[in-house]
């Protein structure tokens, strides 16, 4: 336990900061008092840092010891799946996921349930069921695991990637899906009925940007809420690698969940790779969730890379031999609200004007869907080094801009402009920096630059 971060301890910076401030002192106090684990940066921003755990793996003690200091929330990696919480029909099993839900408690830390209802890590009797033999199947098991862990689940991811790769944007076809369409509200209502205090989550994997999958669950998203079928949270997997690097309208598409009336939860992080560029990546995820309002914490797929369900593409913040790894400093500093910007820029579908003049232009390259936008603005510096920039455009009525990054903004509608911040603002000669902002309505095609 981290005294330092007691809530004693915090009332009493509470007060003096309060005493400084009346007495007109403008000393800010957060900086000089950085958090030092992931779990206790991230309570202070209201929100958890957890990590999937391995029953089997907590008599080790760097495992357990790093679980223990750094982590505020877990998610049993196997354990309370189908295949392990009902191995026979009718008969139940929670030996291995009781054990990680009582360590969950002594630590303080909250529970992701994980899964009910899946596609996946079936017994092998009900992958042999279908139709309402199935259907039953499903709904006993919901309730009965359900109503096992009421009031213990923070989150329960109820329906696991019920939906399509690729360009349909429809249904996964499996055996659950033959059952029809409803399966998955039905697993929601059950769910619901059996632990009212639990937030409901759908969970999937690309889904992490906006995309036909994404969409399709969007949709569905969008459907429950209108008829009233209970659903709290979206889960984001975020499992991330060369082929399937962290979307550049990452934070927009948690955000335009958001906006449905959900909350949004990154709950299966990783990232192969190494060093500076894995940290960057790391970095920009924990920013995401920290600029979406309604981002409640983060979950990392493991604690050690050797204990990875992908450990060759060494993917997450502590080496094998429980070290921190340059990821986890980046992950830590993100969270204390570091602001080393991301050293590599969102990809950009327009090309630059070459350098004219002495100032700037911004160009435009818009991901828009209907009621909402994302824009990423290069701004390319002329013929002189840039010492600032503000660009500046016109939203069309009815639009206005609902954050932005690497950017400050000025206005939400109408005239809106935005300057560079910080770390963004010196551009060389003929070079370009990038900032973005998400929107609902319909985004802007131009935009003007002022070099300052
Ligand atoms: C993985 C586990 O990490 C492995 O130990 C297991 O062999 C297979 O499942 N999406 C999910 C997780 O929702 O449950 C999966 O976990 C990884 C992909």
């Amino acid at each position: 336990m981290d005294t330092t971060r007691s809530p004693r301890r915090r009332r009493v910076l509470a007060a003096a900061a309060a005493l400084a401030a009346a007495a007109g002192a403008v000393t800010v106090a957060s900086a000089a008092e950085a958090a030092t684990t992931l779990g206790a940066s991230a309570a202070e921003h209201g929100r958890y840092f957890g990590t999937a755990v391995a029953a089997y793996k907590l008599s080790d003690s760097t495992y357990s010891g790093i679980l223990d200091r750094e982590f505020n929330s877990v998610t049993p990696e196997n354990e309370m799946k189908w295949d392990a919480t009902e191995p026979t029909q009718g008969s139940f099993s929670y030996g291995s996921a009781d054990q990680i839900v009582a360590r969950a408690k002594a630590n303080g830390a909250k529970v992701r349930g994980h899964a009910l209802a899946w596609h996946s890590q079936q017994p092998g009797w009900a992958q042999n069921l279908s139709g309402t033999a199935l259907r039953n199947a499903m709904v006993n098991h919901v309730t009965q695991v359900a109503t096992h862990y009421k009031g213990q689940i923070d989150s329960w991811d109820v329906v696991n990637e019920a939906f399509a790769d690729g360009g349909s944007g429809g249904r996964r076809d499996s055996n659950l899906q033959r059952t029809g369409n409803d399966w998955i509200e039905v697993a929601f209502r059950a769910a619901r009925a059996a632990d009212p205090a639990a937030k409901l989550c759908y969970n999937d994997y690309n889904t992490d940007g906006q995309n036909a999958k994404s969409n399709g669950v969007y949709a569905m998203v969008q459907d429950f809420k209108a008829r009233g079928v209970p659903i709290d949270c979206v889960g984001f997997q975020s499992h991330f690698n060369a082929n399937s690097p962290l979307p550049a309208d990452y934070q927009a598409n948690l955000q335009r969940f958001a906006d449905l009336g959900v909350d949004v939860q990154i709950t299966e992080l990783d990232i192969e790779g190494s060093g500076t560029a894995q940290a960057n990546s790391y970095a920009s995820a924990v920013r995401a969730c920290l600029a979406v309002t309604r981002c409640n914490g983060i979950t990392v797929w493991g604690i050690r890379d050797s204990d990875s369900w992908r450990a060759s593409g060494t993917p997450l913040l502590f080496d094998g031999s429980g070290n921190k790894k340059p990821a986890y400093t980046a992950a830590l500093d993100a969270l204390n609200g570091g602001s080393t910007p991301p050293s590599t820029p969102p990809p950009s579908t327009s090309t630059p004007p070459p350098p004219t003049g002495s100032g700037c232009t911004a160009t435009i390259a818009l991901n828009q869907w209907t009621g909402g936008f994302v824009a990423t603005v290069k701004v390319t510096a002329g013929a002189s080094r840039l010492a600032g920039w503000t660009a500046g455009l016109t939203l069309s009525s009815g639009s206005s801009v609902t954050n932005s990054w690497n950017a400050q903004s000025s206005g939400s509608s109408g005239a809106v402009s935005f300057s560079n911040v910080a770390y963004n603002g010196s551009v060389n000669a003929g070079a370009s920096t990038e900032f973005g902002f998400q929107g609902t309505g319909t985004g802007p095609s131009s935009a003007t630059c002022t070099a300052r």
